[in-house]
């Protein structure tokens, strides 16, 4: 999952490739390259830099009107300036980035070294340009064709040419492509932020299909060869670069919004008086609501955390049936799609290839799937068609914190419409709707408040080992704060259920060992206290997320942390907070990477 970007146009390319870059380095910052198409060769500088490391180096470029650009997130090859983009043919006089895995990449290499071609890099990309180099003849674009139609697996590819600068060819499979027509110029690239500085019009490539490109906008055709005659469209959503303000990383300060971001979430959707709520974007009423029998929330990482707490939402208050699965897992298990079941997609990026894959599965299969998602006009979004934006607004930090609470909000006003049609009773629905309005108020006193987290995180930096544990609504929560935790601060650690804790786990503990409870004042907080004993008596220290006022956990606790009390179903809101806090503060403490930690991107377009 790469950023790639093109242009071709009257202006000087670099600015333009740059500032792209700059916006795509969420999909990957292993390596950044730039190949500008000049009279006197492709020019090319790539180093396993981020992209404005690499600016700095590019004082001495030379001017030009066409070129492509690339940040990478690798899959095939190391992280090497070699295997960086873009990658050159032979005699290089072609020239292509490459976002994607091409998965008959050994049969293919294999053709290439016995017809004499030599690789410089390990990546699947470099054989594109070679197979281009081998079909050439004059004509690019016929030479690209018979290149891409050989390829499988997933592919977004832009690629120049030093015999024929007046064109770029660009292809997609899988990995998304924005074409953005300006006047007499034209920029591909992953993702529409990368172009709006300089074009709101632009036309989006499908899966299978090529994009001719020069100054005056893009001919599309099919892989067939079918030309497609594709109306342009405009963009209308606020692309805003997010600033950090004074805030040292972006993960902090999105952190901090936390209040302010559920409160958007839930403006104009709660309807206290009725006992209810309304998602616009569902188009479900009442009969169509009792016609659910179950719910599948899909996703995956923090956005499948989400889900796992939103399924038991959903069971626990509108008594239907529902679970979460990960996507990566559902799309190839030939999974059972019935037609009373209504399945979320749940993914802040909306980019996700394996939360895609689940829903192009459960639309294969007849079956119903609404986005809950934050980025607008992102593929999940469009491919659903109808579902929740979560309105989080751009969350930066490659580590997910605000989009989490989000999901967790909206999948829970979802819940609240269900459970109105079946479960709950008017003044029961008013319960419920009144705690979620309050719910951005209590997020806002405990960030007032957070406690002791800098001790908690002292635990945990030096710790060889470090488990979370938390029982019903709480489970999901440990789960995210130990992914949290292995994220930014890349210290060993899992989460279980408290209460599976003795069946293999607490053989990990040894005097000392810190286990982070997350046990509110709730429906299982006596059986929570019964595992904290356990954890406990094994010498293990125990830094407990528990509801303000609990003096028995408190006491009982190495360290205690307050957070306050709420309905079971909104802990996960509240006691997240403190974990998300605990990771942040154990990353800075070790001098991580806190905004880009390393191997991730931001958004995971690969398999
Ligand atoms: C964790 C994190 C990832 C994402 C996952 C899904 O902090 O960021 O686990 O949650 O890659 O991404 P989206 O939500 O964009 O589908």
């Amino acid at each position: 999952m790469c950023g790639i970007v093109a242009y071709i146009g009257p202006n000087d390319a670099l600015p333009r490739l740059m500032d792209g870059l700059r916006r795509l380095e969420y999909r990957g910052y292993d390596s950044t390259g730039i190949c500008l198409n000049t009279p006197e060769g492709l020019w090319v500088r790539k180093d396993i830099v981020r992209v404005d490391t690499l600016d700095q180096t590019l004082t001495d470029a030379p001017r030009a009107n066409v070129g492509i650009a690339h940040t990478r997130w690798a899959t095939h090859g190391g992280v090497t300036q070699a295997n960086a983009h873009p990658h050159l043919d032979g005699p290089n006089r072609i020239a292509i980035v490459h976002n994607g895995i091409i998965e008959n990449m050994a049969a293919l290499k294999a053709h290439l070294i016995a017809e004499g071609v030599e690789f410089r890099s390990e990546t699947d990309s470099e054989i594109i340009a070679h197979l281009i180099q081998q079909a050439y003849q004059g004509d690019p674009e016929a030479a690209f064709f018979v290149a891409i139609r050989q390829l499988r697996g997933t592919f977004g590819i832009a690629a120049c040419f030093l015999d024929h600068p007046d064109v770029i060819i660009a292809a997609r499979n899988g990995s998304p492509l924005v074409i953005g027509l300006g006047n007499g110029e034209t920029i591909l690239a992953s993702d529409p932020q990368a172009i709006v500085s300089w074009t709101r019009r632009v036309v989006y490539l499908n899966d299978r299909e090529v994009a001719i490109m020069t100054v005056d906008g893009a001919r599309v055709r099919t892989l067939a060869g079918r030309a497609v005659d594709r109306a342009d469209e405009l963009l209308e959503s606020d692309y805003s670069v997010a600033e950090r303000g004074d805030e040292p990383h972006f993960m902090l300060k999105e952190i901090k919004e936390q209040s302010e971001t559920v409160q958007r979430c839930l403006t104009g959707r709660i309807q206290v008086d009725e006992g209810n709520a309304k998602l616009g974007g569902l188009n479900m009423g009442p009969r169509e609501l009792v016609a659910i029998r179950r719910v599948v929330n899909l996703g995956c990482g923090t956005s499948y955390h989400a889900g796992m707490v939103g399924a038991m939402a959903i069971e626990a208050l509108a008594r239907v049936p529902a679970r979460a699965e990960i996507a990566s897992e559902f799309r190839y298990r030939n999974p059972i799609v019935l037609p009373d079941a209504l399945f979320f997609a749940v993914s802040q990026s909306g980019e996700t290839i394996d939360t895609l894959g689940a829903v192009q599965e459960v639309k294969v299969k007849g079956g119903e799937v609404m986005g809950v998602v934050n980025v607008v006009g992102s593929t999940i979004a469009r491919t659903c068609g109808q579902g929740v934006y979560v309105h989080s607004g751009p969350e930066v930090a490659v580590a997910s914190t605000k989009a989490f609470t989000s999901q967790v909000t909206a999948l829970l006003v979802f819940t609240l419409m269900l459970a109105r049609t079946s479960n709950l009773s008017l003044e029961q629905g008013q319960r419920v709707a009144r705690a979620l309005l309050d719910a951005p108020a209590r997020i806002a006193q405990y960030l007032a408040n957070p406690g002791p987290i800098e001790q908690a995180a002292q635990a945990v930096v030096g710790a060889r080992y470090v488990l979370f544990l938390g029982r019903g609504f709480s489970f999901p929560v440990a789960l995210e704060g130990a992914l949290k935790l292995k994220e930014i601060a890349y210290i060993p650690c899992e989460a279980y259920p408290a209460g599976e804790m003795k069946h293999g786990p607490i053989a990990m503990l040894e005097p000392g060992s810190p286990v982070v409870f997350v046990a509110p004042r709730d429906s299982q907080r006596e059986k929570a206290i019964s595992n904290m004993k356990e954890v406990q008596a094994r010498g293990a220290r125990v830094i407990a997320i528990h509801s303000e006022g609990d003096d028995e956990i408190a006491s009982m606790a190495w360290l205690s942390i307050p957070v306050p009390q709420t309905e079971d179903w909104l802990s996960p809101l509240i006691t997240v907070l403190p974990l998300q806090l605990l990771a942040y503060r154990a990353g800075v403490m070790l001098k991580r990477d806190i905004d880009k930690p390393r191997n991730l991107a931001k958004a995971v377009t690969v398999e």
